[in-house]
């Protein structure tokens, strides 16, 4: 039997009357924080069991608790117990839930603990768990521009600085390129995971509490390494959702960056790249039309992910210690980054997998624009000619060709000769563009044996992302 009459309320003693309607619409948030419903549970059990361990519920209370916990837990999963627009948060409405099932008897969890760490341990671990969530889906698409690589370590690309043909590339490593942030990505989840894996459940409202708590047994039973070192901090510190946005938003950035190129390469001038039917879209109006939607619904959703780091760094800045309900306003940004990400990143890896490389058409863009300019001054450096000649006299060659529109290699021997007393025909045997990838033998360039080499150890580190995208740390 509740406390109350009326809507359950985790306040009002000292309130002569209930709030003002204005005030109840701006302050609930239940309707956005009750995806923290499991993680809250999680905690209030191991806060059970230490008040139990305190001699604050008896061993049969304990007992009627955690039954009343694990009943609410099913209700909420099947949906048969849901918060009303009555509930001001998560923790009221499972407060009203566990006091629907227990009586006054539920009124005894909220001992020596307050909303303000409950909802720092929630949103951490509501956080760790899905961080790993999101890696497993970063992984997925690592894996579909490996495979692509590996199909193309043999491709020839026009490599571009500036977007103007610089030198040919393969195009495997060209889709490499696309592998190495996403896993740095992985490794700063990591690393923030590590930080974020310390518990403020014990910080109480600001204080910590005079009651005789456990907060280590408390971290421990959460899949934290430990508990918080200052519970002022515990309650007030909100780096980890600020941490958690610029990885989010850097990813969306790197997302961005490679569903331009798709869209470059999707385009007739570019026609590098088909995409599958089942991963673009069409015209309302022109029939013919055949468009990159997912790579720029990337591009779009890098905005929105940095816009909520933006949000929350901006919602702290001048707050003071310690908890202060401006705080409430750093879940949303948070979700939606999860919740983008989890929908852009399946849409990407299955582009990326199932798109259909034009081999002809790239390795006919290879050559063109003098991109093996670079490979006659290299072969002059290796005559001995001091690098600044062998650029000047590459470059009178490349104004030759230029103003008889011809290629590298169609120029006479007599013209060569009257270009430079260095250059002889047998500079001919680097014009092509199998020879200038396959000179490219040093680690990470984009020769073929250094592009196979990366795809091993590109995916040896997949696979360890793997095995820790999958850990279950948070109980639930
Ligand atoms: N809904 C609140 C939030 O998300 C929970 C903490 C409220 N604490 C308080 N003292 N009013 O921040």
């Amino acid at each position: 039997m509740p406390e109350t009459e009326g809507p359950t309320r985790l306040w009002g003693g000292r309130f002569a009357g209930g709030p003002a309607d204005a005030l109840a619409r701006l302050s609930v948030s239940v309707h956005f924080d009750w995806r923290l419903a499991p993680y809250d549970i999680a905690a209030s059990r191991a806060h059970a069991r230490v008040l139990a361990a305190a001699g604050l519920l008896d061993p049969d209370e304990l007992g009627q608790m955690l039954a009343a916990l694990d009943d609410l837990e099913s209700a909420c999963a099947a949906g048969e117990f849901r918060p009303t627009i009555e509930d001001e948060d998560v923790h009221t409405a499972l407060e009203r839930g566990l006091l629907e099932r227990l009586g006054t008897l539920g009124g005894k969890l909220r001992a020596g603990r307050s909303r303000n760490d409950q909802v720092a341990t929630d949103l951490r671990l509501y956080l760790r768990d899905h961080a790993r969530g999101v890696a497993a889906a970063v992984v997925e698409l690592a894996d579909a521009l490996m495979e692509q690589a590996g199909r193309h370590v043999d491709t020839p690309a026009p490599g571009l600085t500036h977007v103007q043909h610089a030198q040919p590339v393969s195009f495997g490593h060209w889709l490499l390129a696309h592998v190495q942030p996403l896993l740095r990505d992985l490794e700063r989840l990591r690393d923030w995971d590590e930080r974020a894996a310390l518990s403020p459940l014990g910080s109480g409202a600001l204080a910590g509490s005079s009651l005789p708590l456990d907060p280590t047994a408390v971290a421990k039973e959460l899949g934290f390494k430990a508990p918080v070192q200052n519970s002022m901090d515990g309650v007030a510190d909100r780096d980890f959702a600020a941490e958690f946005l610029f990885i989010t938003s850097l990813l969306g950035v790197h997302l961005s960056r490679l569903g331009e190129e798709v869209v470059l390469w999707t385009s007739t001038e570019f026609g590098w790249v088909i995409l599958d039917d089942a991963f673009a879209t069409g015209s309302s109006i022109m029939p013919q039309k055949k468009n990159a939607d997912i790579a720029e619904l990337a591009r779009g959703k890098a905005g929105r992910l940095i816009g909520g780091l933006v949000a929350v760094l901006t919602m702290l800045k001048g707050l003071p210690l310690t908890y202060d309900r401006d705080m409430q306003e750093d879940k949303e940004p948070v979700f939606d980054a999860v919740d983008t990400l989890e929908i852009l990143l399946p849409a990407l890896a299955g582009m990326i997998s199932t798109m259909t490389v034009r081999v002809d058409r790239l390795a006919a863009a290879a050559p063109v624009g003098f991109s093996l300019a670079t490979e006659v001054a290299d072969w002059l450096v290796r005559k001995g000619i001091p690098f600044r000649d062998a650029h000047e006299i590459t470059g009178s060659l490349v104004a030759l060709c230029a103003a008889r529109e011809c290629e590298l290699e169609d120029v006479t021997d007599d013209d060569l000769k009257a270009v430079s007393e260095h250059l002889d025909p047998s500079v001919r045997q680097v014009l092509s563009v199998r020879s200038a990838l396959a000179a490219r033998t040093t680690p990470g360039s984009t020769g073929p044996g250094p592009v196979a080499d990366q795809l091993q150890i590109a995916g040896d580190k997949l696979d360890g992302w793997r095995t820790w995208a999958a850990e279950q740390v948070v109980p639930r």
